[in-house]
């Protein structure tokens, strides 16, 4: 994992001034040799635009760094990719302290797995009032679910997705579970197994649990598809590119998993995560077959590329036999999300109102977007089968994410909240904050509302 771009001194660092348009000529403290140079740069304020000033010397002695509009506090993150190595300091910050800390942190992310990247970084002395503990907790979370999702398939399986559970798990006394192969038939998750079966790494379903018996039942489930490749209803290569990425929902949840157990939150706490590679072989689950599920409705697979839900379908069954307070799922499930709201935006579906309007909230505070979408029971019938008692797939392909999300909701019925976000779990094109690769959605959100539910602090 990359070092979080943090300077471990409390000294001096070199001042950055944030300035959105036209800020710069009123400026109070920055004097009249710098307001010049920042004009014969044609600096004013653009966004994301740096600018090195020098003192007489020609030694650095100040950023200037153009946060336009000053409506996104992350875009701090621009500063520790660019800047020399160093160390910095927010000189004063208009933007929101906490958020201009964390969007630099994240900034600082890069993938040196496989490529080494020589160059030093830029470190920031962290501002006093900020709750730093927070900040480190939630990027190291960001990390940690952006190299699970870069790490291509060939490394990452679901046996290796299973060692990174137990990893974390070692590190919180946690507990893991492991239901594998042919034991997920005799234990009753038929769908993990037939979606599984192809690949020469054995399916299975990872159960993890931490913390009190008595706190507040919180249980997270990840779809983990370490590769999908369609199976049978194989994608077109372009489709197929990026699935490496599948198994972001699960890359999420454990993300989220760590940032709950690192704060020590008073609950009970589960993570499921079903992981699979979704392959072709001779015992290929197929277009048509008629599957059993842990809840004991007969599911007619409509296409093998939808998968996803299949391996939910069992797990999200499992997590709702024990009644939690809360259940949560994230996945990477369907391409019509992406459709309907585009990458950065990932749609949630509940019925808990109360529950959806606490997410929309923190969502925003965060800066961690997340959309409504409905759970529309007239739809159910696009769902329905002549056959089985289910299609785990629409006729006709409209409102994909949608149906997709009733197919789930099949397998919910006692959680008292449910909540499901159909996330991308990539960033197509770098922002100030991401470089382009796997990234966490809604994690930081989620926490937010978990903490103002049950911290008793
Ligand atoms: N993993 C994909 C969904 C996906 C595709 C997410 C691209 C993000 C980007 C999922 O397993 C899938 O293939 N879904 C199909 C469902 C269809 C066959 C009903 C889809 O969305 O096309
Ligand atoms: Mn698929
Ligand atoms: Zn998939």
């Amino acid at each position: 994992m990359t070092e979080l771009a943090v300077s471990k001194s409390r000294g001096n660092g070199i001042p950055i001034y944030c300035l959105e348009p036209g800020q710069l000529a009123r400026h109070k403290v920055l004097n009249q040799t710098c307001k010049t140079w920042a004009k014969a740069n044609q600096f004013n304020g653009q966004a994301e635009k740096i600018l090195m000033v020098p003192d007489g010397k020609g030694q650095l002695s100040s950023v200037l760094f153009g946060i336009g509009e000053g409506d996104e506090p992350l875009i701090t993150g621009a500063l520790a990719s660019r800047l020399p190595k160093g160390n910095y300091k927010f000189a004063d910050n208009p933007m929101n302290p906490e958020l201009s800390t964390l969007g630099w942190m994240l900034g600082s992310y890069r993938f040196a797995n496989y490529k080494k990247n020589s160059s030093g970084i830029a470190e920031l002395i962290l501002p006093g009032s900020i709750d730093k503990a927070s900040l480190l907790r939630q990027a190291e979370a960001t990390f940690l679910a952006r190299d699970l999702i870069n790490i291509p398939a060939n490394d990452l399986g679901p046996t290796q997705i299973e060692q990174a559970i137990r990893k974390m798990a070692r590190a919180f006394k946690a507990k893991v579970a492991v239901v594998k192969g042919d034991d997920l038939i005799k234990k009753n998750f038929p769908m993990i197994h037939a979606v599984g079966r192809a690949s020469v790494d054995a399916p299975r379903l990872i159960d993890l649990k931490w913390g009190n018996a008595k706190h507040p039942k919180v249980t997270l489930v990840g779809k983990g598809v370490s590769f999908d490749t369609g199976g049978l209803n194989i994608k077109p290569g372009s489709s197929m590119a990026l699935m490496k990425k599948d198994m972001g929902g699960a890359a999420n949840t454990i993300a989220l998993a760590q940032m709950i157990m690192a704060a020590n939150l008073p609950v009970r706490l589960r993570l499921l995560v079903p992981t699979v590679e979704n392959s072709i072989a001779g015992n290929a689950f197929r277009p048509s077959d008629i599957l059993p599920s842990r809840k004991g409705i007969s599911v007619e697979i409509g296409n093998t590329d939808a998968e996803g839900r299949l391996i939910l379908g069992d797990a999200l069954t499992l997590g709702d036999e024990e009644k939690p307070e809360m259940m949560i799922d994230m996945a990477t499930l369907t391409g019509a999300a992406r459709v309907a709201l585009g990458p950065d935006l990932p749609p949630f579906y509940t019925d808990d109102d109360a529950l959806s309007d606490e997410i929309s909230k923190h969502a925003e505070a965060c800066h961690d977007p997340l959309w409504r979408m409905p759970l529309w029971p007239p739809y159910q019938k696009m769902l329905r089968s002549k056959v089985a008692d289910v299609n785990h797939i629409s006729t006709g392909g409209f409102a994909g994410s949608i149906t997709a999300a009733l197919f789930l909701s099949r397998f919910v019925e006692k959680a008292q909240s449910w909540v499901h976000l159909d996330i991308f779990g990539w960033v197509p094109a770098a922002k100030p904050w991401a470089p382009v690769g796997g990234e966490a959605q809604g994690i930081r959100a989620l926490y937010s509302v978990l903490e103002k539910r049950y911290s008793t602090d």
